[in-house]
Parts: structure tokens; sequence; C-alpha cells
């Protein structure tokens, strides 16, 4: 399907605790259309990190297959691990976003640079990273370091360096987790904006119900975590 940007089958992992393998996920599928929205759900330890990392190629998944736009990153293809890696870095690199609860600013970089450094690693002209400041609010901040400026501003200069890559795919890991509920409202109205212009897919962990219920499919891992 054309429309179709993630499609996640059969994705397993589990973590080696020293003594016994521990599983994490299984079975876990998934299917997002261009410009729909997944909430992840479950309590603390349920995997939404987990599956967050397997998502963009962090972690290797133990079973599974995972198509980002069409391409399928399969371990059990043929061919090198190594060409694997250096794919999913590539669209990780290019074209996937993603946002951490703590803003992932370079602390010795301007608000300014940060936005140009992450543009430039994909590829994309510095030329409008002003102009992604200044939709996000935080324009008259851009040479500020990230420890001058509060925590909702520093999500906002976050949100500047995922959109300054024009990414198809945008994962956020508890994105407004460590601000308060009207901050976190607004980061999550721009989030959300900005995934409607562009129409990119999102991904979040969350633990916020009233995120969560923006979102257009939700999936609560509680309910699929391995017992
Ligand atoms: N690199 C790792 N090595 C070992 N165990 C891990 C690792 N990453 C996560 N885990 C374990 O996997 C489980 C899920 O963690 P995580 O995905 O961070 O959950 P969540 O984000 O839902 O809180 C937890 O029990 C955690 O301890
Ligand atoms: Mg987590």
């Amino acid at each position: 399907m054309h429309n179709e940007l993630l499609r996640v089958r059969g994705l397993a992992k589990s973590f080696d605790s020293g003594t016994e393998q521990v599983p994490v996920l299984s079975g876990i599928a998934l299917t997002l259309g261009r410009g729909e929205s997944l909430a992840l759900m479950g309590r603390s330890g349920s995997g939404k990190s987990t599956l967050l990392n397997l998502l963009c190629g962090l972690e290797q998944p133990d079973a599974g297959v995972i198509s980002v736009c069409g391409d399928t990153f399969d371990d059990r293809q043929p061919g090198a691990p190594d060409a694997h890696a250096r794919s999913w870095a590539d669209l990780r690199r290019r074209r996937i976003g993603v946002v951490f609860q703590d803003a992932n600013l370079m602390p010795a970089l301007s608000l300014l640079d940060n936005v140009r450094l992450r543009a430039s690693l994909a590829g994309q002209s510095q030329a409008d990273c002003p102009a992604w400041l200044d939709r996000l609010g935080i324009g008259e901040l851009a040479d500020r370091y990230p420890d001058q400026v509060s925590g909702g501003q520093r999500q906002r200069a976050a949100l500047a360096m995922v959109f300054a890559i024009k990414p198809v795919l945008i994962l956020a890991d508890e994105p407004t987790g460590s601000l308060d509920r009207h901050t976190a409202d607004e980061v999550a109205d721009e989030l959300f904006r900005l995934r409607s212009d562009s129409g990119c897919a999102l991904v979040l962990a969350t633990h916020d119900t009233e995120l969560a219920a923006r979102c257009d499919q939700r999936l609560d891992l509680a309910h699929t975590a391995p017992a």
C-alpha cells in the first residue's frame, strides 16, 4: 500500500539479565499510514523505549520484520549485517526524527546551531533553521545555549531539530514527561500541528492518557508483554 509508512510484524525482543533471557516484547504487529499517529502505552518497564529503539534500529530484534517506507529491515535477510546497520543508520540520520523526554541537545551549541547541525547531518539545507525556531515560538532564543532556557523551550528546540530534517517518521519517547501540564500541552500541540502539516507519521511513548487520546491508534504494551 502506497500510503503505508511503517509496518511491523512478529517483532520480539528479550534482554540477557546475566543469568537468563528476559522477554520484553513478543508478537508486536502494527501498521501506520502517512500522517497517522500511534501512542505506545503501558507501565514503566513494559517495553515502550525498547520498541522505539527497535523502530529506529538502535536495538536489534530477536525476531520480526520492520518496514519503513517500503524498505524492509530484516536481520535474517541474506547480506552482511553491516549493510543492514548502515541502511538503518542512514535512514535514521536522514528521515527519522527522535525526541526524548529530556531534549537531546548538544550543550556546547546554541539552539540555532543544534538545529543547523541536525539539518546538515540529514543533508537538508540550514537556511530555514531560524524559521523553525520562529515557528516554535523560540526564535528570539536562537543564540542561547540549552542550559540558558527552560525545559519547555529545550523541548521546542528538539522539535525544531526534528522538523528541520523533514522526517517521514517521528519517534518520541515521553516527549512531555518532564514538563508541567501547561507546557506539556503546548509542546504536544506543536508536535501534532507540525505532524499534520508535514504528513509524517508519529509514534510516541507516553504515560499521559490525554496525549494518547489525541493519537489515531493506541497500543498498550502491558497487554502484549510476555508473562
Ligand atoms: N539494554 C538493556 N539491557 C537489559 N535490559 C534492558 C535493556 N533495555 C531495557 N531493558 C529492560 O527491558 C524492560 C523494558 O524497558 P523499557 O523499554 O525501557 O520500558 P519502558 O520504556 O516501557 O519503561 C525493562 O525491564 C528493562 O529493564
Ligand atoms: Mg521508557
